[in-house]
């Protein structure tokens, strides 16, 4: 036994090392980068201050970026003074999110630089790209413009179909009476640090704002450098630029974007009543906040492109929120009937053979998607604070109620009735006994060292690891293993692949009616899980302002038509057989025979085909089992004919043969 405590000894080591070597990787110390972050964002503070207020020497040698002119942007900029921008109401918080497409071209020059900052991000994809904005506003004290931030995501298609995305983060400002916004983006790949103050280079000379713009940038920077010293005192690791699921690219923009007016100047102290509603409720009764439209329009120096938005539509952010609870209020109801309906199906199936009519891989399949939403909600929830996290927990809990205590339990009777059907019916398999190994045996009470011992520990349960596993299991492993890889490197070929798999639910469970000549699950819970389960794949796919921002998609409607013919299909089953849909001749099966002639019966018991056919009247016919005394075919068989006796073929016997299923 010596060897055991050298193994646990060897664990214990290897743990520890493991302990010691993890948190030195992880943790490294950032200190530095904050230290030199803070007084990046002073030098920046100070320059500004100088440039504004023409101090030379405060300035340094810091001067304001110019953003390049563009053809395309100085015709742009021109339609948009025409909107004579005085006279409208526009609402007053922009921080919302929006959606809509991109288009993006060369600039007049292009150059190697140029081709080479643009990275790995497919600029020149299926054109226009999908595009989305979402914006925080933030106040900025006496000041008629606020600060803005926010992220700008932009999809694109390579000719390929190759999906690749770029995130940049924005900041900037918004000019509340005209509508106006000026920002700056850099991508998160990046190492360039963001530059506010570009904001003020891009804004006209002539502008009013542009003291207020400049007390916006001060605010923006003294938040950064609160901000940098707060993470650098709780010791949170410095941000890095993001590696992985973007495309490198180094296109810093400047983003000129122009919000829709929301109505007449009229309309303004109705539309700022509204936003105040919105962001400090007070029971008041107020419409909708309106739907926001912002232009955008833009430049990339560092890449030479100039990019250009349809009307992009939006949602402001306080609605957006306020809008959840409609979700919440539908998945709720969803959730309730899906577990009333399957309260009711698993009160209905409690006998052997109402669980036999149950296909297994089908509420497989249900308590798996079941399942994986309830995480979802579960995440979301831990995710977010307030009302909506609490929602969203909730939810979670009640899906994993009805996955796990109705699907889940009612997947595993099926698939243990199955199982001992099985066994039931097989062979009993050949008794197998480990071949004992001379060498373990040795060991333990031999003096050898522990890293030996461990190997050959290790080395015997390799072998009755491997002799364990049976075929089914190495498929289903390698299966789990490629889909993984599949996902890894083809996220979209997977959801090609999944999808159709995911809702086609109730196809294992219409093969298993066909095959058992039967049907399983009562209508209401076919038509009411179907019809639920439409839900959430609407809601994410067909309503623009969803949760998840995921655009819309008509190919939703794929999944959910499938799911509803196969729903047909199954209440077709229910109704009319569950043959109905095969040509007649197909489900021409062979009735069984209650009162075969005793050829018949002869040659139904003779199984073994080298002795001859026993005689029919001498054949031993046993006892039968319900009144306990020998059956005899004279007295049976003089019941329906007297004339020809059983000797004749096409009458009919006396005798009752059942079906039955032996045990061995
Ligand atoms: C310019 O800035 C420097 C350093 O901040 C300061 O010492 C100097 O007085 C300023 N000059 C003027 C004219 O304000
Ligand atoms: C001017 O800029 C360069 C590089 O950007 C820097 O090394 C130098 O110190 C700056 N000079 C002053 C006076 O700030
Ligand atoms: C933009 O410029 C690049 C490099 O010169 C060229 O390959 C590409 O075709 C151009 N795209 C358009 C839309 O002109
Ligand atoms: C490319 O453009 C950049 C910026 O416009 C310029 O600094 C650079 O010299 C140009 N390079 C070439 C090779 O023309
Ligand atoms: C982006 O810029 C950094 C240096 O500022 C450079 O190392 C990197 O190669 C650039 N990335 C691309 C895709 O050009
Ligand atoms: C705009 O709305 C957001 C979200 O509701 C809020 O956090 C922000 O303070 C508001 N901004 C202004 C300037 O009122
Ligand atoms: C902006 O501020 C400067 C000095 O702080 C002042 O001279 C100028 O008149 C101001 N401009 C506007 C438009 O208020």
């Amino acid at each position: 036994m010596r060897g055991h405590r050298h193994l646990r000894t060897c664990d214990f080591a290897f743990v520890l090392l493991v302990l010691s070597v993890c948190p030195s990787l992880v943790i490294a110390d950032d200190t530095y980068k904050y230290e030199r972050a803070i007084s990046r964002v002073q030098r920046e503070r100070q320059e500004l201050i100088g440039y504004m207020t023409h101090n030379a020497t405060q300035q340094g040698n810091w001067t304001m970026p110019r953003p390049p002119r563009n053809q395309r942007l100085d015709t742009w900029m021109d339609g948009k003074d025409k909107l004579h921008l005085e006279d409208h109401a526009y609402f007053s918080n922009a921080s919302g999110f929006y959606t809509g497409r991109l288009s993006v071209h060369n600039a007049s020059h292009v150059n190697a630089t140029h081709m080479q900052e643009r990275g790995s991000f497919v600029w020149e994809g299926t054109s226009p790209l999908a595009a989305q904005v979402s914006l925080v506003q933030v106040p900025v004290p006496h000041s008629q413009v606020t600060r803005i931030w926010g992220e700008l995501t932009v999809r694109s298609h390579g000719m390929s179909g190759a999906r690749s995305v770029t995130e940049l983060d924005v900041v900037g400002v918004h000019v509340r009476p005209t509508g106006e916004l000026y920002a700056v983006g850099m991508p998160q790949t990046s190492v360039q640090p963001l530059d506010i103050r570009a904001v003020l280079g891009m804004m006209p000379d002539t502008s009013p704002y542009r003291n207020d713009t400049f007390t916006a940038c001060l605010a923006d920077l003294d938040h950064r450098r609160e901000r940098l010293q707060q993470m650098l005192e709780q010791g949170v690791a410095a941000p890095a630029p993001a590696r992985f699921g973007q495309a490198q690219n180094n296109c810093s923009m400047q983003l000129y974007g122009q919000l829709q007016p929301s109505g007449p100047s009229s309309r303004q102290s109705s539309l700022d009543l509204v936003e105040r509603e919105l962001r400090e409720p007070s029971g008041l009764a107020l419409p909708r906040a309106p739907t926001l439209y912002i232009n955008w329009a833009g430049t990339s120096s560092a890449c030479g492109l100039y990019i250009a938005s349809e009307s992009m539509e939006g949602l402001a952010r306080s609605q957006f929120w306020n809008d959840a609870r409609y979700y919440v209020m539908g998945m709720l109801v969803v959730l309730l009937l899906q577990l009333v309906l399957m309260s009711k199906e698993c009160e209905r199936t409690q006998t052997h053979s109402d669980i036999a009519r149950l296909s297994g891989i089908s509420l497989f399949i249900q308590t798996m998607s079941d399942s994986f939403l309830s995480v979802s909600h579960l995440v979301l929830g831990f995710s977010m604070e307030g009302w909506l996290g609490r929602a969203l927990l909730a939810m979670g809990f009640m899906g994993g109620t009805l996955s796990m205590v109705f699907e889940y339990r009612l997947a595993m009777m099926v698939l243990r009735q199955f199982a001992q059907d099985r066994r039931e019916t097989a062979p009993p398999p050949a008794t197998h006994t480990p071949a004992l190994d001379p060498e373990a045996s040795e060991l333990d009470d031999m003096d050898v060292p522990a890293w030996r011992a461990y190997m050959t520990w290790m080395h015997r349960r390799i072998r009755t690891v491997w002799q364990a596993v049976s075929w089914r299991a190495l498929l289903l492993g390698v299966g789990t293993l490629s889909m993984m890889v599949l996902l890894a490197i083809a996220p979209d070929l997977m959801n090609w692949l999944l999808v159709p798999v995911l809702f086609s639910y109730w196809l294992p469970q219409i093969l298993h009616n066909a095959q058992r000549r039967s049907t399983g699950l009562h209508p209401s819970t076919i038509v009411g899980m179907t019809i639920t389960r439409c839900y959430v794949p609407l809601y994410l796919f067909q309503y623009k302002h969803n949760l998840l921002l995921i655009p819309r998609s008509t190919f939703v409607w794929l999944p959910i038509g499938l799911s509803l013919a196969l729903m047909l299909l199954l209440l077709g089953q229910s109704y009319l057989g569950p043959l109905f849909f095969l040509p007649h001749t197909w489900h021409a099966e062979s009735l069984w025979d209650w009162h075969p002639s005793p050829e018949a019966l002869a040659a139904l018991l003779h199984a073994d085909p080298e002795t001859p056919a026993p005689d029919p009247a001498t054949m031993d016919l046993g006892d039968c089992p319900i009144c306990l005394m020998p059956n005899d075919w004279a007295a049976e068989t003089s019941v329906p004919s007297t004339k020809l006796g059983w000797r004749s073929a096409a009458a009919p016997s006396g005798v009752m043969v059942t079906p039955v299923r032996t045990r061995n």
